[in-house]
């Protein structure tokens, strides 16, 4: 049985900032170092009445409305979210609440639903077990609903805060699958780190540095655990390679390594030989440090050789290009890329029917998983349907005085009232607090 992504909906926070144009001048940085270090342009951030609910919500809605969905259709809700305000309720109870405003109330009654963390592995775990539970052949012919929500913000002036985003991804998962079918092998690298959390605060503690590293270790565990299983990866095996982006050059980075390990003892690695040397192998160095070195050396140097160029502007390029524009959406990371890749074939006419993606998942604290995916026949159609380019080019450009002020009302503090800047139409939004500290939401 093929099992799968049927369809996606993207939903990106109304508001833009302008990194290299806004951001850099007051942080009194060079705006190169946003666009050419991070590969950075701009990020979504949220309006005054929107929240991970609404942004789920809408996601999910127009997903529903799109693939002529009824609420009974399905009976499994996972949201995938690290900006969580409760620690009891989850976010799926409130998204479901607000779909019922459309659908009518208790529409949802039969669906099983719950809230997941773990950046956008969360939501690729819940894509899989919803895969699980379709070829178990216990979901009653029901479909799944998985949905990543996030507000990355950093604390003001922190590191990470040109990599800041905001918004939605929903994802349909039923058998026979128009966009992409899950395969079943998976690899993990798994470890406790603490190079990124959230003990119960709004903001990160972040180690940037040192997360850049752990991300890179996880990897490449989880792609030789994926081999383990799946057989060896190839250069050629994979139309895209696509990764938890929380920069677009920290995808460049990956594929680097990767494309390293998949030249290793190949005739690639001896043609190149003369060039840039052999890979250095550990057991020909007496002292750890120096092979190090000479590894990076020659990762730094494999980066600039034509042949990996060449494979990472077809490959791994169009998987960034949404990021670019949105930010880091932490548990809709990957799912964003997944849609970067496959809406830059389908507005350039390429051809992806039974072309496999690698999917390289990634959570802080940390964990990484690889997987592949096939691309169904009928993915172009769904590529069709989507909005996300025309909801990006609509954002409201904030002013720097406007994005602190906007910043305000996001970190769940009741005491905020900021103005919205746009005007929510056809939407759910946030409206206040109720009587027990509960979250209240119109559809507007
Ligand atoms: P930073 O210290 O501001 O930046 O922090 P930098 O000094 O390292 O510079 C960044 C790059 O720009 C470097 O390139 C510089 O050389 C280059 P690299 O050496 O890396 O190739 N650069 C320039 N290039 C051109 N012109 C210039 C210029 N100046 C410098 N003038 C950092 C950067 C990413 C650490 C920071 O933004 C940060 O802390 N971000 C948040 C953490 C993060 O995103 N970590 C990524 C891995 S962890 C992860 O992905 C999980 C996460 O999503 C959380 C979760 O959901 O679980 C974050």
């Amino acid at each position: 049985m093929e099992v799968g992504i049927d369809g996606i909906e993207v939903w990106s926070g109304k508001l833009k900032l302008d990194l290299p144009g806004t951001l850099a001048p007051e942080r009194g940085e060079d705006p190169e170092k946003y666009t050419k270090g991070l590969g950075v342009k701009e990020s979504s951030l949220p309006d005054a009445h929107e929240d991970i609910v609404t942004m789920g919500a809408n996601a999910a809605l127009r997903l529903m409305k799109r693939k002529d969905l009824e609420p009974e259709d399905i009976s499994r809700i996972d949201v995938a979210t690290e900006t969580s305000f409760d620690n009891s309720k989850p976010v799926s109870t409130y998204i479901t609440g607000c779909l019922e405003k459309v659908y009518g109330r208790g529409r949802f009654k039969n669906a099983n639903q719950g809230e997941r963390k773990f950046a956008c592995i969360s939501a690729t775990q819940a894509i899989e077990d919803a895969c699980n539970w379709i070829r178990a052949g216990v979901n009653n012919g029901k479909k799944a609903l998985v949905i990543s929500s996030d507000v990355a913000l950093y604390e003001r002036g922190d590191p990470g805060e040109p990599t800041q985003g905001a918004g939605a991804v929903a994802l349909l998962i039923s058998k026979d699958p128009n966009v992409v079918e899950i395969e079943k092998e998976q690899g993990y690298g798994a470890a406790d780190e603490t190079d990124f959390l959230k003990p119960y605060s709004y903001f990160p503690s972040v180690d940037g540095k040192r997360s850049i590293e752990v991300y890179l270790d996880r990897m490449r565990e989880a792609l030789e655990d994926y081999e383990r299983k799946a057989g060896r990866v190839t250069k050629d095996g994979f139309a895209r390679a696509t990764f938890h982006t929380p920069f677009p050059k920290m995808s460049r980075k990956a594929a680097v390594l990767g494309f390293r390990h998949t030249i290793k003892d190949t005739e690639i690695e001896e043609e190149l030989a003369g060039q840039i040397g052999k890979i250095p192998r550990e057991d020909d160095y007496e002292n750890y440090k120096q092979f190090e070195e000479e590894l990076e050396e020659y990762t730094n140097n494999l980066g600039e050789t034509e042949i990996f160029r060449d494979w990472y502007e077809q490959v791994v390029e169009p998987t960034i290009q949404l990021a670019a524009l949105t930010g880091n959406w932490y548990t809709g990371s990957v799912h964003i890329a997944r849609v970067s890749a496959l809406l830059e074939a389908q507005k350039n006419g390429k051809e992806m029917e039974d072309k496999s993606l690698l999917v390289g998942s990634y959570g802080s604290g940390a964990q990484a998983e690889i997987h592949s995916e096939r691309i169904c026949k009928k993915w172009k159609n769904e590529m069709e349907e989507l909005n996300i380019e025309e909801m990006l080019d609509n954002r409201y450009d904030l002013d720097f005085d406007e994005y602190k002020e906007v910043r305000k009302v996001h970190n769940y503090s009741e005491e905020a009232d900021v103005e919205s800047l746009t005007e929510p139409n056809d939407e759910f939004v946030f409206a206040g607090h109720g009587s027990m500290g509960e979250r209240v939401y119109e559809f507007a």
